[in-house]
This record gives C-alpha cells, sequence and structure tokens, in this order.
C-alpha cells in the first residue's frame, strides 16, 4: 500500500467530503466571510466539523463548551447537534473573531442557542465554575495552554463528558521529543496529561484531510 501523498490525501478528503458531507450553504458562506475578514484558514475540515457534530448527537449532549470560536465554523456543527433548550458556550480571545463569528452563527439560525464568551480561556474558564456541566468539550485554542483547558475540562464536565483536543499531530512533530515548538509542546504536555491523569480515558487519531496532516485526541472523563 503506497504512503499516502499530500494530493492523494487532499482528493481523498474530497471524495469524501462531496459523499459524506456535501453541501452546506451557511457552513460555506462561514468560512468565506471569516477567509474576507482576513481570519486564518484554520477551521477543522468539514469532515472533521461532522465528526464533532456526530460525536456530540452520539453522547447526547445538551451543554457543549468550545474553547477557540476563531469565525464560528466548529461551533455551527456543534449548535446544530444540539437537542432544544442545548446550548454552546464558546471562549474567543479576539474581538474581531468573536464577530465574525456571531454574524456567521446568526445568519446559521443557530446564534440563539451559542454564547460567546470573549476573553483569554484562562480567564474566562474560572468564571464557569458552577455552572451547569458540560457534555462535551472541544479544545481548540493556542495549544501551549493545552494542560490548563483539559484541566478545566475535568472540572467543569461530568463522568462520561466527551473532550476533543484538535491538532494533536502538527505534521507529525508531535512524535519529536527534542522539539522547540512551544505549541507542540503544549500539544505532547497535554497528551501525557490524557495519558496519565485518572481523570481521562483518552485516545488519539492521525488525520490527513485538506488542512494537512494533523489530528485529535477524544477522551472521556472517567
Ligand atoms: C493552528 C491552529 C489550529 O487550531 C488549527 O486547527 C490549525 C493551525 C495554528 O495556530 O497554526
Ligand atoms: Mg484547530
Amino acid at each position: 500500500m503506497a504512503d499516502p501523498t499530500a494530493d492523494l490525501a487532499r482528493r481523498v478528503d474530497a471524495y469524501l467530503t462531496a459523499t459524506l458531507v456535501g453541501h452546506d450553504d451557511a457552513l460555506e458562506r462561514a468560512v468565506a466571510d471569516q477567509q474576507a475578514a482576513g481570519l486564518p484558514a484554520i477551521e477543522v475540515a468539514p469532515v472533521n466539523g461532522k465528526l464533532l457534530h456526530l460525536l456530540a448527537r452520539i453522547s447526547g449532549a445538551r451543554r457543549v463548551l468550545e474553547i477557540g470560536t476563531l469565525g464560528g465554523y466548529s461551533t455551527i456543527w456543534l449548535a446544530r447537534a444540539l437537542p432544544v433548550g442545548g446550548q454552546v458556550v464558546t471562549i474567543e480571545a479576539e474581538e474581531r473573531n468573536a464577530e465574525v463569528a456571531r454574524a456567521n452563527l446568526d445568519r446559521a439560525g443557530v446564534g440563539e442557542r451559542v454564547e460567546i464568551l470573549l476573553g483569554r480561556a484562562a480567564d474566562v474558564l474560572p468564571t464557569l465554575d458552577g455552572a451547569e456541566p458540560f457534555d462535551m468539550v472541544f479544545i481548540d485554542a493556542d495549544k501551549e495552554s493545552n494542560t490548563i483547558y483539559l484541566d478545566w475540562a475535568a472540572r467543569l464536565g461530568h463522568s462520561g463528558t466527551v473532550v476533543v483536543v484538535d491538532n494533536i499531530g502538527r505534521g507529525g512533530e508531535v512524535a519529536n521529543p527534542a522539539t522547540e515548538r512551544s505549541d507542540v509542546i503544549g500539544t505532547q504536555r497535554g497528551l501525557e496529561m490524557l495519558g496519565r491523569d485518572p481523570r481521562f480515558d483518552a485516545t488519539a487519531l492521525q488525520t490527513l484531510d485538506l488542512k494537512g496532516y494533523d489530528g485529535i485526541a477524544i477522551a472521556r472523563l472517567v
């Protein structure tokens, strides 16, 4: 079996996206408007957005916490997974990103079930202490803080809460113990925590899609 080239991976991703995800006006306009506003194109790939959506639905999530809103692309996928009365709380550090996300969420028709909290997640997360626990947490912000975010996910969730961490592969650099990249070191610390901390039961998958070679970790709170 041939190792996948970047071009082959992109063609397979396009095939899977066309076959299993299809077109969606609100999602595609969210990406277009995010790009027009000058935000980086680092939202999850469509197949991974749908994975988040399915994980929320399969787990029966009613309350979802997202750390890192960007333009709201993954937020739309998550919000659409919720039953009536469900809510996504999403934390965004950049005011401009939050504005773009708000418009995208409203246009997608899910604005009422999404609360955007503006600020650095490490500052905002403690304010959620005592809120109704979250059934799912998606961590997709600065990778340097992943252990802080995982600790809050464990505190703000309950037994059975699904925790997903984006970008755990970083082109394979995650397997380099001598890496000097602070984002990769943060990712490694997060993965080590998922493996060692008794509050989590976790695994991870490498992903190869239109966003390149990366990965996601998936955990369940014990
Ligand atoms: C980066 C961040 C992300 O969350 C992502 O999915 C891809 C890239 C980045 O900061 O480079
Ligand atoms: Mg990401």
